[in-house]
Order: C-alpha cells, then sequence, then structure tokens
C-alpha cells in the first residue's frame, strides 16, 4: 500500500469506555518502539538504496512520518508492520509546515536532509502538552559540525557552504543529553568528512538503535550507549533491511496494567535491559517479574508505595511516569513522584484525582497517598502517556471511566483496547459526531 494524503479532519467525539474490576490473564504483544522507528525513517534520507524496515508499529506518528517522507520525495510503500523507504529521488529539502506542525519527531528530518542535500528547511517543532521542547542543542551541534543555520519566522534553515556541500566532522559536547539531538547529530555526522564525536551523548535505547541501522547501511558508528559516541563519516549509505526494537514503554505500559489490577501477564517480546528502572520500582512495589525467553511474566497481589524521580536513561522513564502514578494511586502507603525531565507533565495529576486518587502536587512533585479503591469518571488524556494512565486507571476503578483525548492515545498505543480485551479488560470505543 502505498501511503496517500491525509484523510479530512473529522469532528468525532471519540473516547474508550473502560469498565472496571477484571482480572487480567495471557500475553501481550509489544510492537516496535514508536520512537525508535520514527528516527530510523528518517534515516532513509540518508541512502539512495532502498531502507527496509521490519517491526513499524501501525501507528497515526508513523502514517504522519510516512507522509512527510513521501513529501519530500521518499517512496514510501508499507505493508503490514513492514515498511520500504526509497530515497533514490529526494526533490526538496523543506517538509510542508501542515505536515510538519502535525508531528514533532518530524525535526529529525533536518540531520540527513543536510548530510545529503547540504541543505534543509524545516519548521520549529514547537511546546506540546509536555512543555516546552527546544532545539538549541541540535541547532549548536549542526553549527559544530560547519552547517549555517538561521531560524526565521519559526523556519530553521542549515545550509552548508563549499563546492561539494559536505558536513565536516567536528566535537560536539551537549549541555544535555538530548535523545532528539544525539539522534539528529549522529546522522548529520554520517555522511560528514572526517570524524565527529558526540560527548554526553543519550544513552537511550532508541540511541543504538539507530547506531546499529546506520552501521547496517554502512556508517561507521561506534559507543552508541556510552555518553561518548564517534561517527567517521563515509561517502554514501547502501540499502538495509532492519527490524525496529521493541518499545520498551508500550512494554512498561502492560506490565503496569498487569499491576494494576492485580493480575500475572505475560508480555513480550521485551529487552529486560531496556526496562532495569521500571522492573526494579515494580519489584520495589510488590510485584514479582519473571523473565521467560523473550517474555517477561509479571504476577502482582497487593502494591505497596514507592518513591520515584524520572532521569535520562538509564534512570527512570519520564514516558512512564503517569502510567506508574496510576498504580501508586492504589498502592498501600504514600509515595512521592518527581518529574525532572517535562516541566508540564503533571496533568494527569487532576484527572486521577477526579477518580478519587489522593495525590498532593508541589512544583513538579506529587505526593500520592494510595486510596482502597479509585472510582470511574469522565477523564481527559492530556498527552499521549497521560491517556495511557486514564486507561490503566479505569481498568481497576469501580464502574466506567470515560476517556477522552483519543487522538494522543492513537499516536503511541497500536489497538491499546483491542489488546487489553483479548485479556480480559472490558473497554468499548465509541465515536458520534460532536
Ligand atoms: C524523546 C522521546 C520522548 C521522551 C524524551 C525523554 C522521541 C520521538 N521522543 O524526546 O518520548 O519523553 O525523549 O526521554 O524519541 N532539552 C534542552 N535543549 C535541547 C533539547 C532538549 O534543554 O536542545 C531538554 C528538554 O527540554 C527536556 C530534556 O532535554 O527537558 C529531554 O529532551 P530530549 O531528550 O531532547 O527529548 P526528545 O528527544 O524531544
Amino acid at each position: 500500500m502505498t501511503i496517500s494524503a491525509a484523510p479530512p479532519v473529522q469532528l468525532l467525539d471519540s473516547r474508550l469506555e473502560v469498565t472496571g474490576g477484571s482480572r487480567l490473564s495471557g500475553h501481550l504483544r509489544v510492537n516496535g518502539a514508536k520512537n525508535s522507528a520514527l528516527v530510523l525513517m528518517a534515516a532513509c534520507l540518508l541512502s539512495r538504496d532502498t531502507l527496509r524496515l521490519r517491526n513499524v508499529p501501525p501507528l497515526t506518528d508513523i502514517t504522519a512520518m510516512g507522509e512527510i517522507l513521501a513529501a519530500l520525495g521518499v517512496r514510501v510503500t508499507r505493508h503490514g508492520e513492514t515498511i520500504d523507504l526509497d530515497g533514490e529521488h529526494i526533490s526538496r529539502a523543506a517538509p510542508p509546515y501542515e505536515l510538519v506542525n502535525s508531528l514533532r519527531a518530524s525535526f529529525f528530518c533536518i540531520g540527513p536532509l543536510l548530510a545529503r542535500m547540504g541543505t534543509a528547511q524545516v519548521p520549529l517543532p514547537g511546546g506540546c502538552q509536555i512543555g516546552s521542547r527546544p532545539v538549541v542543542e541540535h541547532v549548536k551541534g549542526l553549527k559544530a559540525l560547519g552547517a549555517q543555520v538561521t531560524i526565521e519566522h519559526g523556519v530553521v534553515t542549515a545550509s552548508v557552504q563549499g563546492r561539494n556541500r559536505r558536513l565536516k566532522g567536528g566535537h560536539i559536547h551537549l549541555d544535555c543529553p538530548s535523545v532528539g539531538a544525539t539522534e539528529t547529530l549522529m546522522m548529520a555526522a554520517a555522511l560528514a568528512d572526517g570524524e565527529t564525536v558526540i560527548d554526553n551523548a543519550a544513552l537511550e535505547p532508541e540511541v543504538i538503535d539507530l547506531a546499529d541501522l546506520l552501521n547496517a547501511m554502512g556508517a561507521k558508528v561506534r559507543g552508541a550507549g556510552t555518553p561518548s559516541i564517534t561517527i567517521v563519516g563515509v561517502d554514501a549509505l547502501h540499502e538495509a533491511d532492519y527490524a525496529v526494537i521493541p518499545d520498551r514503554i508500550e512494554a512498561g505500559t502492560f506490565l503496569l496494567a498487569a499491576a494494576i489490577t492485580r493480575s500475572e501477564l505475560s508480555i513480550g517480546p521485551v529487552l529486560p535491559e531496556h526496562l532495569g528502572a521500571v522492573i526494579t520500582k515494580l519489584e520495589e512495589a510488590g510485584c514479582r517479574l519473571v523473565a521467560d525467553g523473550s517474555n517477561l511474566v509479571i504476577s502482582a497481589k497487593a502494591i505497596t508505595a514507592v518513591d520515584l524521580r524520572t532521569m535520562p536513561f538509564p534512570g527512570f522513564p519520564t514516558d512512564l511516569q503517569a502510567p506508574f502514578m496510576s498504580l501508586l494511586a492504589t498502592a498501600k502507603g504514600t509515595s512521592v513522584v518527581v518529574e525532572n525531565i517535562f516541566e508540564n507533565r503533571l496533568q494527569h495529576v487532576a484527572e486521577l484525582q477526579r477518580m478519587g486518587a489522593s495525590i498532593r502536587l508541589q512544583g513538579n512533585t506529587a505526593c500520592i497517598e494510595g486510596v482502597a479503591r479509585l472510582s470511574g469518571a469522565p477523564v481527559h488524556g492530556t498527552d499521549l502517556r497521560a491517556s495511557a494512565a486514564m486507561v490503566l486507571a479505569g481498568l481497576c476503578a469501580d464502574g466506567v471511566t470515560t476517556v477522552r483525548g483519543l487522538e494522543f492515545l492513537d499516536r503511541g498505543y497500536a489497538n491499546l483496547e483491542d489488546k487489553l480485551n483479548a485479556v480480559g479488560a472490558r473497554i468499548r470505543r465509541l465515536s458520534d459526531a460532536a
């Protein structure tokens, strides 16, 4: 199937009705990682050959990225969870604002476009529900590789001067270990002239996944997963056939679904080393986790309070802070959760309070006193992971929880309600004209 234009926007009141109280049992399949797949897709811009990606999750964000790449001239063909990206005929270095605006990750295009074409104009991604999303580190790094970068009228324009318009290897020290900046700069450096070193690089598994893909395409990247990544630029990259890693955030959400319903579930495939901090906190809270091949089996009975603070990998992931808070709202005792990564990522607190959670909020710290029962209520998921947190809370609440904000949920979870229903949940998707 070739990706076509987006369907017209319909004003629908879409919501999930979650009837709480069911125990879950069985196996939940984890899709490929959204955050990896989005950046790996952008890497197709680096080569004239076709990139085949497998294990790509069926999500609206992936469709949006496909549309952006198609607008740049990439031939995008999707068959189930495999996507072919043929970058032979890149015809534009400027993705259209309307498409970029719908997907922050589209900013990833700037690194590979600049490396391949010597020029790129990408609209600034702007903030989002969870806070401001600066690209200062991305821009600083591109400049260190010899690009001239200006930001005017909301558009970042980057270009390389000189006869062959090729970036030059350089030394970059990131002020903060930004995942997106590390990935953007790795892609830019892959085709640069000479060696690039990125210090204080992000350690996230998605960075390693990108390095593995780039190396499969003929790049020379080493040190991914450590704070210092070295990239020796090559003249060209070639085709590759590559499978995306499992989604550690979806896996974590499923582990929490088992924990919040005090159930036993098998979840996989997972790479447990990607979930170290999450597994530790679940065990601290009283869950039992056992590896079974590529699956993790979790069983949960009583849940006790735990404290956690979000940190860059290998610390506790900010993307699972909201879902974990739903669990802690039902734990025995008082938990303290500190959000250190994004400034506006505690909006789910007010929604959990509507369901009877007892949470005090001060700055970026939430103090959660567990209650015996949450009660179903109409709630709104204010961002992708907050929406998942609401569904989890609904699974254990008394009565029916109606979750709105599905436009966020569908960006990051493939068929969430079908998957959960298959292991015993009771969730209905309703959609009617608003
Ligand atoms: C990625 C993930 C997102 C996750 C986040 C943190 C993707 C598509 N998204 O986002 O799901 O929540 O990592 O794990 O992979 N910062 C700066 N200056 C910069 C760039 C970032 O100060 O130039 C700050 C941000 O404000 C934030 C922190 O660094 O506080 C982390 O941001 P970053 O690692 O860049 O996150 P993303 O790559 O945007």
